[in-house]
């Protein structure tokens, strides 16, 4: 479909908007009000959306909407995957955005399969000790907040060719509805004048935050109207001239002009060289339930796709019963344990490191990684190094050695959403400025800009500042290379039919939320709004502990104890430069649609750990 979108569906989108919250478009139904952090489950929808054509889930009611607006009017999921992705970059400030980068994975009806790598990658002038001070300590500040923690952003980069090369539709008309919601503004959600409150240590900071986001100074409330005259001047012209005027154009001059007075790195010739990627999607087949499931996921520079399928096949044979069953929670822990510790060896930027994909990936390695958890009894991540990955009937290399340890931080934001059409394609995709409101930063041309450059090794052998997370000498700083993800957007097949798509932001839970939504539809049957309900637990090999939701009762806790775990049910994260302390209660936020193999129906599973909304039609 090549239209101009009529100007009565921007019309609509609009009267949507400044309806908000009123009753959802379509069948579809908002999961319910429950904050993060604030309320216990009980009042969460127990079933998916369901609706006979499409179904999008996204953070935000107002993103599904124009997702689901533009499938409505004939675009196909990648149409309106990009059509979200800039809404939510408008709707959604703390993880939507244009000044960040991710990734997205499409499966079309057709059969074929892409995955679109836009992440962010470092400027030229960036250097691999860049955050280490005289005294030889990391300065965990300057990678997190502020100028020198920008990573050249690759989304807008990335949105154009996802489009170019699958979608239907110009790229001024998806961005529409983008560009009225930041003209004319959107209701201020009690969720986002929460999330601009904790976030107000940071975003004072820097004059356009300020003025912006925390209205002057003044603070939004929940009803007020955000307009973004900036960020709508910005994305006009980026949808009169495409990409190209982001990275070579007055949106350019701007940012590098801005760059350069304060200290940051990125200059012309990184925006002018910033080059969007479609790398092979990871695949790896599974017999369960009596249907041989295909699973398609996040190549690196994603860690996260090669992590999942490595535990999966680790966990190929072991019985699993549920969450409720601490013998299934210690495996699964142990298992992560493991993948985490190959993880922080062997992923980095495979176009600068030769990554053993195939040797992670193989069923002869999970056997051997396997066979080392013992049943009844925690490791320590001590005495769990790396493993020596191998291809079946291959040698093992030496494994490379896993670098010394320190303490974790914590931290947050992404977003995943994803997208089904009628015509049965679909889009898994994540994207994010790396922290809540990256940076912090907002450029003088509207919009946030990302602190992707703490995903680095940012000193080996110390874990990274937002998410404690030990990293190799490979994934260290060097002009040009890609940082490490966890982010997995990630599609699974049923007998050769699509059957769930999922994915979610959360650092390194992220991979152990992703995994256990896929574990919950394919192994153990769940509905799809149960398998994005069912309570979360991490383990990333250091720190040495199980972190688990708080709904998990304190006798899980005492019964993982016994196995000789450490065991955090919620936790409280520190007060930080950026943003104010805080509890939580929940990790990840996995927005998913399942396939009823019966009906054909689309089954929107929102999660309702923070407001998500599925809609259909
Ligand atoms: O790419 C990554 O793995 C991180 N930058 C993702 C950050 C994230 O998910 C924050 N969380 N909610």
């Amino acid at each position: 479909m090549k239209q101009s979108l009529k100007s009565t569906m921007i019309a609509a989108l609009l009267l949507l908007a400044s309806a908000m919250p009123a009753a959802p478009l379509g069948s579809g139904q908002a999961a319910s009000n429950s904050p993060d952090d604030a309320e216990a489950p009980q009042a969460w929808p127990r079933q998916a959306v369901r609706a006979p054509r499409g179904m999008v889930a996204t953070d935000e009611a107002i993103g599904s909407r124009v997702g689901i607006e533009i499938l409505k009017r004939g675009g196909n999921a990648v149409d309106a995957a990009v059509a979200v992705a800039f809404a939510l970059a408008v709707v959604e400030p703390r993880a939507g955005n244009i000044g960040g980068g991710g990734f997205m994975l499409i499966r079309l009806a057709s059969g074929k399969s892409a995955f679109f790598d836009y992440r962010e990658t470092a400027p030229g002038k960036a250097s691999r000790n860049m955050y280490i001070g005289k005294d030889g300590k990391l300065d965990e500040e300057a990678s997190v907040i502020g100028y020198r923690s920008v990573a050249v952003p690759g989304t807008v980069a990335g949105l154009e060719l996802a489009l170019r090369t699958y979608g239907t539709m110009k790229i001024a008309d998806v961005m529409a509805p983008a560009i009225q919601l930041a003209q004319d503004g959107f209701p201020v959600s009690e969720k986002l004048a929460r999330q601009l409150q904790e976030e107000r240590p940071g975003l004072q900071l820097f004059p356009m935050s300020r003025k912006i986001f925390l209205n002057a100074g003044r603070m939004w409330k929940a009803g007020d109207t955000l307009t973004q005259p900036q960020l709508a001047a910005t994305l006009k012209r980026i949808a009169k001239k495409g990409a190209v005027e982001f990275y070579r154009g007055e949106t350019a001059r701007m940012l590098v002009d801005e760059m350069a007075r304060h200290g940051g790195l990125i200059t012309r010739e990184d925006l002018a060289r910033y080059t969007p990627k479609v790398r092979e999607v990871l695949r790896a087949t599974y017999e369960s339930g009596g249907h041989t499931w295909e699973v398609l996921t996040a190549p690196p520079p994603s860690s996260g796709g090669v992590a999942m399928i490595e535990a999966l096949n680790m966990l190929q044979g072991v019985p699993l019963k549920g969450w409720d069953d601490p013998q299934s929670i210690h495996v699964v822990a142990e298992t992560m344990r493991r993948i985490f510790a190959d993880r922080a060896a062997f992923l980095a930027d495979p176009d600068f490191s030769s990554v053993p994909v195939a040797a992670l990936t193989d069923a002869c390695y999970a056997r051997e990684r396997a066979a080392t958890i013992d049943p009844s009894k925690a490791s320590t991540s001590k005495e769990v190094r790396a493993g020596s990955p191998h291809e079946c009937g291959v040698p093992a290399n030496p494994a490379a050695a896993p670098p010394r340890v320190a303490t974790p931080g914590e931290g947050h934001h992404t977003t995943h959403f994803s997208v089904v059409d009628a015509a049965g394609n679909a889009v898994a995709s994540t994207y994010t400025l790396n922290d809540s409101f990256g940076s912090h930063v907002t450029s003088t041309a509207g919009f946030l800009l990302n602190d992707e450059m703490d995903d680095f090794t940012t000193q080996p052998g110390v874990p990274n500042a937002l998410f404690g997370l030990i990293q190799s000498d490979a994934n260290a700083i060097s002009p040009g290379h890609r940082p490490l993800s966890s982010m997995t957007p990630t599609i699974l097949l049923r007998d050769g039919k699509l059957s769930f798509v999922t994915g979610s932001p959360g650092g390194p839970t992220i991979i152990s939320a992703t995994l256990l939504s896929v574990i919950n539809w394919m192994r153990l049957g769940m509905e799809a709004q149960a398998a994005v309900n069912a309570p979360r637990f991490h383990q990333q090999w250091f720190p040495d502990r199980i972190r688990m939701e708080a709904e998990f009762p304190e006798s899980m806790e005492q019964a993982l104890r016994a196995r000789g775990h450490e065991v955090q049910r919620g936790w409280r994260e520190a007060p930080s430069l950026g943003h104010e302390a805080r509890w939580h209660r929940h990790m990840g936020l996995v927005n998913a649609i399942g396939i009823d193999p019966q009906t054909g129906e689309r089954l929107g599973a929102a999660d309702p750990r923070d407001d998500g909304t599925a809609l259909g039609y």
